[in-house]
């Protein structure tokens, strides 16, 4: 037993829980608190390289926030402590959530999430998951109907079916793909206004 204890110590292999100060994104799967589908769904404001050796992991082994992990995130990102548990600091906190959201497990404390979905959607929005969030066939619905659950909160209900047409905004002044963008790129494109058979605001 107590050699255990001994090993375990000197390779640090026992990951931290996620602290009890801060279940923020997170949920209990029957046994454990782990981050939600909503703690690392979007990208750092910052470089993930600036985000990585800003806000180190606390031991070598621990994994980044992922949906369904359980091990607590870089201390930086939410405590000037040193320590599990430390105290929050809502200074650091803040300005985690402002730079590096993804890399902290924060995603669902950031304006993309911060509004409500509508009370009567046609989809039961807390069984979405990320890949329907992602899927172009899903993403009108679900902008509409559970920008919470997606993130879709700062968009109005105006998106961009497929992902990329953001890189190369040309696209949207190429000819040959009128049709193509209307359809698919219409946040990018400014499109929105434009009637398909699926207007972005038909449903508010
Ligand atoms: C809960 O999550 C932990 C950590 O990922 C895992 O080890 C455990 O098996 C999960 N429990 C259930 C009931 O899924
Ligand atoms: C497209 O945009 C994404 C997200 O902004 C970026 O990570 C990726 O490198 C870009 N790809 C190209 C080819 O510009």
């Amino acid at each position: 037993m107590i050699s255990i204890i001994i090993l375990s110590v000197l390779f640090g292999q026992v990951a931290t829980r996620i602290t009890p100060n801060d279940l923020s994104c997170t949920r209990n799967n029957g046994t454990d608190n782990v981050y939600s589908s909503t703690a690392a769904s979007c990208m750092n404001v910052m470089s993930d390289e600036y985000c990585r050796v800003a806000y180190i992991p606390q031991t070598p082994f621990d994994l980044p926030p992922a949906e369904g992990n359980d091990e607590d995130r870089p201390l930086m990102c939410y405590t000037l402590g040193t320590a599990t548990p430390s105290p929050i600091n809502y200074d650091a906190r803040t300005v985690a959530i402002a730079n590096c959201p993804k890399t902290c497990g924060y995603c669902c404390l950031t304006s993309a999430y911060k509004c409500n979905n509508l009370a009567y959607p046609r989809v039961n929005c807390a069984a979405v998951t990320r890949a329907m969030c992602l899927s172009p066939i899903w993403r009108q619905i679900l902008a509409e109907d559970c920008p919470a659950q997606c993130g879709f909160c700062d968009l109005n209900g105006c998106i961009d079916l497929v992902v990329g047409c953001e890189n190369d905004s040309s696209i949207c002044h190429t000819s040959g793909m009128e049709q193509f963008v209307n359809q698919n790129c219409r946040r990018t494109c400014n499109k929105c206004s434009v009637a398909t058979q699926s207007p972005c605001s038909g449903r508010k």
